[in-house]
């Protein structure tokens, strides 16, 4: 998409609300209403875009599954520092942004300051853990080292074997079906065509993306198309091979477990830790429910919950809080990580005219969510990439020659 064709347009056809009437083609078609296709079509149609969400479940998705950790400092990785810079602007915007979506359609998201507190239970643990926090304090973060003692002070229902932990203040949680409902809402509410259907293909006329045609027989045509289908946005049929997001699925196994109505909740913040080298995370809400996660696992498109899996995450859970075990267990799903090559997202304009990109967000997608709409509303509007998100172009990835891919 060249910058200066599609920033005029862009300006030429805002409006405060685009409405639709008969015979004008819509600005934009977001392919995939997850968080993050929601986020963008409701940015984009709050800036006056036209703008229509293709998907057979909008709010579902990956952010169905997932946690919803904003865990841009305890989620630290070595060589992922500029991801965190992405990451921390968004968490950042997280409270006006679930204040705004709370206003524009009465239903609370579910944002809640808890904290987190990440533990060691043993020296391996411990090393590990202070490692991230040298690297965390390198980058100018705010987390502080807890004794064990301290640790089951904060959380008294954590494992006496508990070594030590960081406590970070910042890295709070959001209920991503809440949030997947509220962008629905917040969508409607903003214009935004919500085509229940799948899309199978993506048009082109001559070199230019054009849309798509979806299961229900329809074409849906647009300025801009939008791949915003998570780990799906891989497989668009149609798409040149050069301009095909380069994600991949991450499978994650995730479990959903009550705590009791009439005792004190189980733990007040998030608990997290590496066991045997695997991520384990508990994030309490305020309604009672716990929530346990993840696996990691390269498997492809399998989606199966493994006895496996959940036993590995109720050992492990059960390693930093005993008493999880006792609780019922309510729900068992796994879900896929849109993950790219460098773990980053994939934000913007993609090497074919017209076709943009706002996939790749593997662990980080509802963290993500209100910095990709900013994003892409920007992007959609003007057709440049912002600052903050330069590092982020899909054209990071661009290989050789093009060439169709089905
Ligand atoms: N961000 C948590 C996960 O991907 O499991």
């Amino acid at each position: 998409m060249s910058s200066s064709s599609s920033s005029s347009r862009a300006r030429s056809e805002a409006s405060p609300r685009a409405t639709a009437t008969p015979g004008r083609i819509p600005d934009v078609v977001v392919v995939g209403g997850g968080v993050i296709g929601l986020v963008t079509a409701w940015r984009a149609a709050q800036r006056g875009l036209l703008t229509t969400v293709v998907d057979p479940e909008p709010g579902g998705g990956a952010a169905r599954v997932a946690a919803g950790m904003l865990a841009a400092v305890t989620e630290l990785h070595y060589g992922e520092e500029t991801l965190l810079s992405l990451n921390l602007a968004s968490a950042g915007r997280y409270a006006a942004f679930a204040a705004e979506l709370l206003d524009a359609t009465g239903q609370d998201p579910g944002y809640r300051r808890c904290g987190t507190l990440a533990v060691a239970r043993d020296a391996d643990d411990r090393a590990l853990l202070r490692d991230l926090h040298a690297l965390q304090l390198r980058c100018g973060l705010s987390a502080e080292w807890l004794s064990g003692r301290d640790c089951r002070r904060l959380e008294p229902m954590l494992a006496p074997g508990v070594r030590g932990g960081l406590r970070v203040d910042g890295d709070h949680q959001i209920d991503p079906r809440r949030l997947g409902r509220a962008l629905v809402t917040a969508c409607e509410h903003a214009g935004v065509t919500l085509h229940r259907a799948r899309a199978l293909r993506l048009t082109m006329d001559a070199d230019r993306a054009t849309g798509v045609v979806t299961d229900d027989g329809a074409t849906l045509r647009a300025g801009r198309t939008v791949l915003a289908g998570g780990s799906a946005s891989a497989r668009l049929t149609g798409v040149p091979r050069h301009a095909l997001p380069p994600v991949r699925p991450v499978k994650g196994q995730v479990l959903r477990l009550a705590m009791p109505a009439d005792a004190p909740p189980l733990l007040s913040r998030t608990v997290r830790a590496v066991v045997r080298g695997n991520p384990v995370y508990l994030v309490p809400r305020e309604n009672g429910e716990l929530v346990v996660g993840a696996t990691s696992e390269e498997m492809g498109w399998d989606t199966t919950v493994t006895a496996g899996g959940v036993y590995e995450l109720l050992r492990d859970a059960h390693e930093l809080v005993p008493g999880v075990t006792e609780l019922p267990l309510t729900e068992t799903l796994a879900g896929l990580r849109p993950a790219s090559p460098d773990n980053a997202p994939l934000l913007g304009p993609t090497a074919v005219e017209g076709l943009l990109a706002a996939t790749g967000h593997h662990r980080n997608g509802v963290l993500l969510t209100p910095v990709t709409g900013d994003v892409m509303a920007h992007v959609l509007t003007t057709g440049l990439l912002p600052q903050e998100a330069l590092p982020f172009t899909p054209r990071r990835f661009d290989t050789a020659t093009p060439e169709t891919s089905r």
